[in-house]
């Protein structure tokens, strides 16, 4: 049947062409987004603007997104898993439970996004980098005539009791690079007992790893441990906060990208995954008000963004925290001997 007939046919059948043809021809990509909503959101709609594909979005913490795709992977829904902290996105490389892609614009991205790339054998990137830290209210700080605290090692004080927040290391990739960082910072035994302290000081586990920043920019806790970037939202925003990075160290996070095994758009997930690389794509972040470290060399780091040099960062070890044993052994322990524990 040539165009016309089939055009003629369809308009018999009273059958409209709402969708524009060029977007209809695009196709579609599911993405499974682990970044703030605030980011995701102006990041599909770019994408879409500049494709014509169209994006179905769904935002999921880190970890959360990590077993949903393995609950998923016999009957893969999503294409692209954009964004979150780097270790769940090592683990679901291992499992294969992602592809192996290599972006032409790989030879752009700084050193410890490539790293990434490679010790994953090409099945997930880095997209951006992040040290971890906590934020304080001032005014409630001052009220409750607490000392300013600069130290992991602080947080655990008496003091504190109730006054800290910080995300469940099971559903979300900052408390997991927390829970990692403690383990690489202080040894494996010392910071479990350290953990065991610190739960009797924590009013909450939230989901999602951003939250404890925002309850502590209206002071609905005194600290809330996050990445110094979603700290820095806050503070921009007008917070009474204090940001600190730890006197004893910190670790940091490789936000990362990954294209999910079995997606059934991948000519499109792939046009993502090089467009998301792209200093165009990058710069969405600071629009977005979110300031992590771009991982392309060309796209600009939005000025308010912590810097490396000003942290006392540790050599975070990716690979080895990264792993599926690691990673599930660490988060057993951590259920069995800090959550259950009584507080
Ligand atoms: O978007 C802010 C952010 O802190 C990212 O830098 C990070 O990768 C992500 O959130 C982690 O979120 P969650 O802890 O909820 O998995």
């Amino acid at each position: 049947m040539t165009n016309r007939r089939i055009l003629g046919a369809a308009l018999v059948a009273g059958v409209a062409f709402a969708v524009p043809a060029g977007a209809q021809a695009q196709g579609n990509l599911t993405v499974y987004c682990s970044v703030q909503e605030e980011w995701c959101r102006p990041m599909m709609a770019a994408f879409e603007r500049a494709t014509g594909i169209r994006v179905a979005m769904t935002r999921k913490s880190s970890g959360e997104t990590m077993t949903q795709i393995r609950a998923e992977a016999s009957n893969p829904r999503g294409d692209v898993w954009w964004g979150g902290t780097g270790d769940p996105h090592m683990q679901a490389a291992q499992e294969n439970l992602t592809v192996e892609y290599r972006s032409p614009r790989l030879a752009e991205l700084h050193p410890w996004a490539t790293r990434q790339a490679e010790q994953a054998q090409f099945r997930t990137v880095g997209i951006y980098a992040g040290a971890l830290g906590y934020s304080y209210n001032t005014r409630e700080l001052e009220r409750r005539r607490i000392a300013a605290p600069t130290c992991w090692a602080d947080l655990a004080r008496p003091e504190f009791r109730g006054e800290v927040q910080v995300a469940d290391p099971n559903t979300s990739g900052t408390a997991y690079t927390m829970l990692a960082t403690l383990v690489q910072v202080m040894g494996e035994e010392p910071a479990f007992t350290y953990l065991r302290a610190l739960h009797r000081n924590v009013n909450q586990y939230t989901r999602s790893g951003a939250a404890p920043a925002r309850a502590a920019a209206t002071g609905e806790t005194l600290v809330g441990i996050t990445f110094l970037h979603d700290a820095v939202t806050q503070k921009l925003a007008g917070a009474p906060v204090n940001i600190v990075a730890p006197c004893e160290g910190t670790g940091y996070e490789i936000g990362s990208m990954s294209i999910i095994r079995g997606a059934r758009n991948m000519e499109n997930a792939r046009r993502f995954y090089d467009w998301a690389l792209s200093p165009e794509a990058q710069a969405i972040a600071g629009t977005a008000n979110t300031f992590q470290l771009p991982s392309n060399r060309a796209s600009p780091i939005p000025p308010q963004a912590p810097r490396f040099e000003d942290v006392r960062l540790i050599d975070y070890d990716f690979a080895r925290w990264g792993s599926s044993e690691e990673r599930t052994r660490l988060l057993a322990r951590w259920e069995r001997e800090v959550r259950a524990g009584a507080r």
